[in-house]
């Protein structure tokens, strides 16, 4: 019998479509740069067909529509599993949901193993009790899945971390078909998958982690997931750019996306929900990665500032709203003569842009002398603050760090800048002036306008308004450099 010969293809990776010459850009989704080559061959039968499902993200029973109003209200009762790590639970929207698909994606040796572990640890008994009725009276079934390790090594980090679970079940397995006939028999009732990129499917010829098999192998458990009452978490690696790696589309077919982020450097991580089908995605959960695994941390503004050292020049704190929660963190600057023609601008923890139309407005506003001086700004906690209510807090610490003059160690700001050195209210003051109430802090600087909304309120002794960049100044000591 004449042997069908392998092609080489281009497939998007953005959109996943199929092409047999290269372009520069993408015919189907216009995407430039997303075409990469594969190797194609022949298409060999599945081993256990058996164990496939249709690919009907419906289940079958269900076919017919039906009115909202007549579904009962019953129906989603105990729909979401508790995790048993709150922060977690937190960034799903209050726990995974079932048939649901989470993507979990990060930085290689972020944490996501680890984190999995330890999620396959917790949820075996979590909430059980409230939900005896679900079926499984010896605790959550968890099927564990790796492809990237061996049995033996699961087994040292479930030690360390303290996960020792009889309904926990690991598989060490990278084939797709054998996978799925586990999950036939051990029914277990939230799968993880560690990783997506190492497990391939027979009937595709393209190596695993290729573009083809990562949107394969998610639509084969995406499709079991649907059919039934498991919940199903995906690791998902990410390229050099931070994205997920596989085709675009990944993000499109799961539920929830999560991004475990953190400097590998230090010790905090932060899960984010980039796309949540059940929640809001502004919620984040806030981990730390200590010798025992990831603890986590419920209260980060106290984690955040706790260490920092008092009346130091060039440093400010500042509170970002976080989804619901508000975190106070430290913003720290550092202004030096430049021995080189053009200063430095280097920005740790912060937008750049943002940072640079800052120093503008404290030159041309204040007259501050920065074109000769390296400024270095760096937030504490390896957190990013993307919100323009830290500029208040980035001004003063510019300001004080120019100085050389310490600002109150009791003083917080909260606001932003406009360009001509105003300062402007920001949303959830509220929630930020509550927690630095919290936190302590005496001297709450804020807008004017959010100043006189909220004077009426019990704390008013503490709050110090800012109409525009000269007021911040003067909390400073204003001895010119
Ligand atoms: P891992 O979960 O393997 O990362 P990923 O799956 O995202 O690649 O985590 C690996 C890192 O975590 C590794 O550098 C060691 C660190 N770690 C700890 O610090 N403490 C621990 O208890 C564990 C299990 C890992
Ligand atoms: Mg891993």
């Amino acid at each position: 019998m004449a042997q069908a010969k392998e092609k080489i293809v281009y497939v998007c990776s953005s959109c996943g479509a199929v092409f047999d010459k290269w372009s520069g850009k993408c015919r189907e989704c216009g995407e430039w740069n997303t075409l990469e080559e594969e190797i194609q061959k022949p298409v060999i039968p599945s081993k256990a067909p058996h164990a496939r499902q249709s690919s009907s993200l419906l289940s079958s029973a269900e076919q017919k529509s039906i009115r909202l109003k007549d579904i009962p209200d019953g129906m989603t009762d105990g729909i979401r599993i508790k995790t048993g790590m709150h922060e977690l639970d937190r960034a799903l929207g209050g726990g995974i949901v079932k048939s649901s698909v989470i993507l979990i994606s990060g930085e290689p040796g972020i944490g996501k193993s680890t984190l999995l572990l330890q999620l396959a640890g917790s949820c075996c008994t979590s909430g059980m009790d409230s939900q005896s009725a679900d079926g499984c009276p010896d605790g959550r079934r968890i099927l564990y899945v790796s492809g990237e390790e061996s049995a033996a090594q699961i087994k040292l980090r479930a030690k360390r971390l303290n996960v020792q679970n009889d309904t926990l079940f690991l598989f060490c397995e990278t084939d797709a078909d054998a996978i799925l006939a586990e999950i036939d028999s051990v029914k277990p009732d939230i799968l993880i998958i560690d990783s997506v990129q190492t497990i391939f499917d027979r009937s595709l010829s393209s190596s695993s982690g290729s573009i083809s098999q990562v949107k394969q192998i998610s639509q084969l458990f995406i499709s079991r997931t649907k059919s039934c009452d498991m919940a199903t978490v995906l690791v998902g690696h990410v390229n050099k750019d931070g994205a997920i790696a596989g085709p675009k589309l990944l993000e499109h077919m799961v539920d929830v996306v999560l991004h475990f982020e953190g400097d590998r450097t230090r010790s905090y991580r932060i899960v984010r929900a980039a796309k949540n089908r059940f929640g809001s995605t502004n919620e984040i959960g806030v981990f730390e990665m200590t010798g025992e695994g990831l603890e986590e941390v419920g209260d980060p503004s106290m984690r955040l500032i706790e260490d920092t050292p008092k009346n130091v020049p060039g440093a400010c704190p500042v509170c970002v709203m976080e989804g619901t929660r508000p975190i106070i963190a430290e913003v720290q600057a550092l202004v030096s003569k430049t021995p080189f023609p053009t200063p430095k601008r280097i920005g740790n923890g912060t937008d750049f842009n943002r940072m640079s139309i800052i120093l503008a407005i404290l030159e041309k506003r204040l007259g501050m002398r920065l074109y000769d001086k390296d400024v270095y700004i760096n937030v504490t906690g390896g957190l990013r603050l993307d919100e323009t209510s830290t500029d208040l807090g980035i001004a003063a610490a510019v300001i004080s760090a120019a100085r050389d003059k310490s600002v109150p160690a009791d003083m917080i700001a909260i606001g932003e800048l406009g360009l001509s050195g105003e300062c402007r209210a920001v949303p959830g003051t509220e929630a930020r002036v509550a927690e630095a109430v919290r936190m302590g802090f005496n001297k709450i600087l804020l807008p004017q306008r959010s100043y006189e909304k909220m004077r009426s309120k019990s704390n008013e002794k503490l709050l110090c308004p800012v109409r525009s960049i000269f007021n911040l100044s003067e909390y400073i000591g204003n001895d010119q450099n």
